[in-house]
């Protein structure tokens, strides 16, 4: 039997507390969750949620799973960080793993995903002045309007969103934007020599979940390979079966030059991220050109081996593709006035909120959270359906009916 262990204090407790000491940076849901286990999540107050936010996609395998939670507490028992000053005897076995499932010469190991994202940037423009031989200080990286890639100064860079970038400046130069999903823009821009790379999400996830056209993705490769341009994938959010696939380029049969994974590549246990890219790419950084002190490390190599194997041990991503089709249907069938649309691929959903308050999507997740089900509002209107990938038809079925109920406050 399992022990529930309830904490000590009530909810508002713990929200005062962080009110008071810890920076004001999110705005989350009133709910203080003290454990989770698969789907599932519990308060403080031990009453138990559907999680549909799946911390932003890092918990594509469920909460806690144990395999994954095993492979850390061995690792962490044995050794969890050397630097790369050092040798560890687990880095080699992950690189050779993850390139081999990924089909790419080399990794570089990061933390977060932002970190991996200003790996790809680095690589993109070494590659630009080492191979393709852009004039110094002239590489330049194209990236989509609405692009969601992290929150270093040089990320938000080159972001859209006034709320990341507002009093931030001076910003980084050497990005151009264009609209996500035009092909001509992007043609158009192409022709311009000093460009290294073109960055881009296969699904724009904070942005609501925008899925571009079936097609876009194959399309806006070739033109990068016709330009001599990388062909850079952020899947930070929409990778590791997330879309139904292991990546959702592979729906479109695209194997970027650059590939940057983070997330649910340690099944929501410690900050693990990675790029993947061939040696003509790779290896154009040489020792102390980058790094960090715990990319590589030998804990976060042993989670992101078992994180993976769970993935492709649990055929999680036809489970997404199935779940994702039914869960889409399941809304559609609701035919709630509330439900402008709903929108995605795979578990990676987003229901659009038709309302007169511009407040009902925020309302809507507060009742949401009182039925049980956890999920949080993007960019105002739309909210993020994205359950860990392990969820089965009787879970969804369980779910829509709390977002049935939970639609009623709306009426
Ligand atoms: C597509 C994408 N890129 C990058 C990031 C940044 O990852 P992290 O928050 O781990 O730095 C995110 C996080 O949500 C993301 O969704």
């Amino acid at each position: 039997m399992q022990t529930v262990n309830v904490s000590k204090h009530s909810t508002q407790y713990y929200l005062d507390l962080e009110e008071k000491y810890s920076a004001h940076n999110y705005h989350p849901l009133p709910v203080v969750l003290s454990r989770g286990k698969d789907v599932f999540v519990w308060d403080v107050e031990d009453k138990r949620y559907y999680d549909f936010l799946s911390g932003y996609s890092a918990v594509n395998q469920g909460h806690c799973h144990p395999a994954i939670v095993k492979a850390l507490v061995e690792q962490a028992q044995r050794l969890t960080l050397t630097s790369r000053a050092f040798h560890n005897d687990l880095l080699g076995e992950y690189s050779s793993y993850i390139t081999r499932l990924f089909n790419y010469d080399k990794v570089l190991p990061m933390n977060t995903g932002v970190e991996a994202v200003e790996t790809a940037i680095k690589l993109a423009r070494h590659w630009g002045y080492l191979v393709k031989r852009i004039n110094d200080q002239q590489a330049r990286i194209i990236v989509c309007e609405g692009n969601f890639h992290g929150r270093t100064s040089g990320v938000i860079s080159f972001s859209t969103d006034p709320s990341a970038k507002d009093n931030f400046g001076p910003f980084m130069p050497g990005f151009i934007q264009i609209p996500y999903n035009d092909l001509d823009t992007l043609a158009a821009v192409l022709k311009d020599d000093s460009i290294a790379g073109f960055l881009v999400e296969p699904i724009q996830g904070e942005a609501g979940v925008l899925v571009p056209d079936e097609g876009y993705l194959r399309s806006a490769y070739e033109l990068c390979k016709n330009a001599n341009v990388l062909f850079i994938a952020d899947e930070i959010q929409t990778g590791l079966c997330r879309t139904g696939r292991m990546l959702a380029c592979d729906h479109e049969d695209v194997h970027p030059d650059i590939l940057i994974l983070g997330k649910a590549l340690s099944g929501g246990c410690l900050p693990v991220s990675a790029v993947l890219a061939n040696d003509e790419i790779m290896l154009t950084i040489k020792p102390g050109e980058h790094g960090s002190t715990y990319g590589g490390n030998p804990l976060a190599c042993k989670v992101a081996i078992a994180s993976l194997e769970v993935l492709q041990n649990e055929n999680l991503s036809e489970n997404a593709s199935v779940m994702g089709d039914y869960f889409r249907k399941k809304i559609q069938e609701l035919q709630s006035p509330h439900i402008e649309k709903i929108r995605g691929k795979g578990l990676l959903n987003a229901i659009i909120v038709k309302h007169k308050d511009k407040n009902a999507a925020w309302e809507l997740c507060l009742e949401l959270k009182n039925n049980g089900l956890l999920a949080k509002p993007t960019h105002g209107d739309k909210i993020r359906m994205a359950p860990p990938l392990t969820i089965n038809m009787e879970q969804i079925d369980d779910c829509i009916e709390i977002i049935r109920k939970s639609l009623l406050i709306l009426d």
